[in-house]
């Protein structure tokens, strides 16, 4: 079966730094797919290229049959591809609740923005502006705000940040929950080691630009090259 996303060839260069060098990989339809990597790795500007906030100098992204890199960048949400963001992008001044309703003005899930601030567990916080709200929280409702769109593939930068150890493991079953409640495809890009390969049904690994591994928790563990990649990185130690 043809993959639900799939990357092909896609390099993108910011001046000399080449964010992305010819990486290729796909997102089988329902599965959750890690997409792990050091620093500077490649990571957010792959989900920039997906969601076409950035376009990439060579490749194809081809999402559910379709060319996205021909797809109007207003219209990737209406395809059904969702995500949050890494440092989180809210309207500070809108509600919670305000910030979750502007998910569904492109495309509409099955589920009402008072639905969904309850299932990230918010419904309390729904009338307050999101300014001043802890990080962790922030990001449960720009998860709630993707999930708006209702979503076929779910792209999350970094959703346990600013969470402790505890809340990361409640993430991962929380990840995997919505991916049966929502019939969803996600691709996670996270840190947090053990997040990942407790949850990820295959993982893709980069370093500086380049695809350096690929499958299942268990061979990407294993694999000297990721070994290698992650040595003297501290920000793989969680
Ligand atoms: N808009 C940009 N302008 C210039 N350089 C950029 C831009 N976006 C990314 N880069 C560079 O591209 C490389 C990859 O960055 P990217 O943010 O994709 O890494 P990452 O894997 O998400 O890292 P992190 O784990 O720290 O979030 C880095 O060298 C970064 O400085
Ligand atoms: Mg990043």
């Amino acid at each position: 079966m043809a993959a639900l996303l799939s990357v092909e060839n896609v390099t993108r260069r910011f001046g000399g730094v080449v964010a992305l060098d010819g990486v290729s990989f796909d997102v089988p339809a329902g599965e959750i797919v890690g997409l792990i990597g050091p620093n500077g790795a490649g990571k957010t500007t792959a989900f920039n290229v997906i969601t076409r906030l950035y376009r990439p100098d060579e490749g194809r992204i081809v999402f559910d049959g379709h060319d996205l890199l021909r797809t109007p960048v207003h219209r990737v949400v209406k395809r059904g591809v969702a995500r949050t963001f890494q440092n989180v992008a809210l309207w500070p001044t809108l509600s919670v609740l305000d910030n979750v309703k502007i998910g569904a003005q492109a495309r509409r899930g099955v589920r009402s923005a008072e639905e969904l601030l309850e299932y990230v567990g918010l419904s309390g916080l729904a009338h307050r502006p999101a300014a001043g709200l802890p990080f962790g929280t922030l990001k449960r409702v720009e998860l709630a705000r993707a999930l708006a769109s209702g979503p076929q593939l779910l792209l999350l930068d970094e959703p346990a940040g600013g969470l402790n150890h505890e809340e990361v493991g409640e993430l991962g079953r929380f990840i995997q929950q919505l991916r049966a409640d929502f019939d969803a495809t996600v691709l996670l890009v996270e840190h947090h080691m053990n997040l990942v390969m407790g949850i990820s049904d295959r993982v893709y690994v980069l370093n500086f630009g380049r695809l350096i591994s690929g499958g299942t928790p268990q061979e990407v563990q294993r694999d000297p090259a990721v070994i290698e990649a992650y040595l003297g990185d501290a920000s793989a130690a969680a």
